[in-house]
C-alpha cells in the first residue's frame, strides 16, 4: 500500500504519517506476546534499545507522548505538590489538564521566547523547603524540541545548569523529548548526553520517525517497574503490542538520519516565504522541521489564510490569530515541498482579498 493523501502538501503535523509498506512488513513479521505477563520479545527488544540509546536503565512502552509525559508527572509529583515549565510546553497545555486530573497536582509556568529554555527561568520559578506554607516544586519540565516555539532546540549547557540546581534542590526533571530525535540530528548531540541529564524522559515513535502508534518512557529500573503499575491503572496496559513495537524497531533503523531530509526541505520553505514576504518568515527561527510564519506581518489573519492554502491544496494549521505553523515528514517530498512554496509565497505576496 502506498500512502495516499488529498493534500498536494499536508504540513499538518508530522503525526500524520502512515507506515511505508517495509514497515508494515516488520510489523506482520513481529514475534509478539501478551506484554501485561511481560511476554513480548519484541516489545522488549524496544525498551532495552530505547533504554540504551538514552543512557538509562530501563524503559516502558506506552500508547502515546502524552501517556508517557504523565507517567513521568505521576513519578515525581506527590498529589498536592506542583510541577513547573514554559507556558508554551505540551504537557500544560495541550495534554487537557491531565497532571491535575490524574496526578492531583498543580503546575506553574514561565515565559519564554519560542519555548527557548533557560535555566535561569527554572531556578527562578522553583520553590523548595518552604513546607507547609507553599506549594512545594518537584519536578522540572523541558520540551525538545520545542513544538509550540516552532521546533526550537534546546541547549545542553542550560539544560546542565538547570540539572545542578535541580540536583542540590531536590526536584527533578523530565524531558518531553517527543522530538528528541529531531534535536539530535540538527544539533549533532548525541540522544544519551540529552537523555542521561533527566530523570526521566519521553520519546515519541510517532511523530517524525513514522511509526503509527507509539512512545517510551525511560529512567531507572525502580521508576519503570513503578510506572508500570500506573501505565495499567491508566488503561494502557497492552496485549500483544510487539506489532507497534516492531514499528518502532523499523523507525529506529531507518528513519532518524533521514530527518535531516524533512529539516532541509523545511529550510528551503522558509527561504522561499522569507524572500516572497519579508517580515513573513525570521529565519533564524527555523531550525528543524516546524517553521511559523508570520501571516499578519503581510495583512493576513491565520485562519483566512489557512483557508486560503487548503483550497490550493496545502495543509497547515493555525497557531495564533496571525501565526501559521508549517510542519514537515516522511509523507511531505521535494514535490509537494514545491507546491507549498508555490502556493504559500503566492498567498503571502498577493495579501488577502479585499
Ligand atoms: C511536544 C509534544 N509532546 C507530547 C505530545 C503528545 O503526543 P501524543 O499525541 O502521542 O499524545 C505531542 C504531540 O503532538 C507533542 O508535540
Amino acid at each position: 500500500m502506498t500512502a495516499t493523501s488529498p493534500y498536494r502538501a499536508d504540513l499538518l503535523s508530522d503525526t500524520l504519517t502512515r507506515p511505508s509498506n517495509a514497515m508494515r512488513d516488520a510489523m506482520a513479521r513481529a514475534e509478539v506476546g501478551d506484554d501485561v505477563f511481560g511476554e513480548d520479545p519484541t516489545l522488549r527488544a524496544l525498551e532495552e534499545r530505547v533504554a540504551g540509546m538514552l543512557g538509562h536503565e530501563a524503559a516502558l512502552f506506552t500508547p502515546s507522548g502524552s501517556m508517557a509525559n504523565q507517567l513521568g508527572v505521576r513519578l515525581h509529583v506527590k498529589p498536592g505538590e506542583e510541577l513547573i515549565g514554559d507556558s508554551l510546553a505540551h504537557v500544560v497545555r495541550a495534554e487537557l489538564g491531565a497532571a491535575a486530573v490524574l496526578s492531583g497536582i498543580s503546575s506553574r509556568t514561565w515565559v519564554s521566547e519560542r519555548g527557548r529554555f533557560r535555566a535561569d527561568d527554572a531556578a527562578s520559578l522553583m520553590i523548595t523547603g518552604v513546607r507547609p506554607y507553599q506549594v512545594c516544586t518537584s519536578l522540572v519540565i523541558v520540551e525538545n524540541t520545542h513544538n509550540f516555539g516552532g521546533g526550537t532546540v534546546q541547549s545542553l549547557e542550560e539544560i546542565r545548569c538547570a540539572r545542578e540546581v535541580t540536583r542540590q534542590r531536590g526536584v527533578a526533571m523530565h524531558l518531553d523529548g517527543a522530538r528528541l530525535f529531531n534535536a539530535h540530528v540538527a544539533s549533532g548531540v548525541s540522544i544519551s548526553d540529552y537523555g542521561r541529564e533527566f530523570d526521566t524522559v519521553s520519546i515519541c515513535l510517532s511523530k517524525g520517525l513514522g511509526a503509527p502508534v507509539g512512545s517510551v518512557l525511560v529512567g531507572s529500573a525502580d521508576a519503570m517497574a513503578e510506572s508500570r503499575i500506573w501505565r495499567k491503572r491508566f488503561g494502557g496496559g497492552m496485549r500483544q503490542a510487539g506489532i507497534l513495537a516492531a514499528a518502532g524497531l523499523f523507525a529506529l533503523d531507518h528513519n532518524v538520519e533521514r530527518l535531516a531530509d524533512d529539516h532541509a526541505r523545511a529550510r528551503r520553505a522558509a527561504e522561499a516565504m522569507a524572500e516572497a514576504a519579508p517580515g513573513a518568515v525570521d529565519l533564524a527561527t527555523v531550525e528543524t522541521n516546524i517553521v511559523i510564519v508570520d501571516v499578519a506581518a503581510v495583512g493576513w489573519a491565520s485562519a483566512p489564510f489557512v483557508d486560503a492554502a487548503l483550497a490550493s491544496g496545502v495543509r497547515t494549521y493555525a497557531v495564533g490569530p496571525g501565526a501559521v505553523r508549517l510542519v514537515w515528514h516522511l509523507d511531505v517530498d521535494d514535490a509537494a515541498t514545491d507546491a507549498a512554496i508555490d502556493v504559500l509565497t503566492g498567498l503571502l505576496r498577493a495579501g488577502p482579498a479585499t
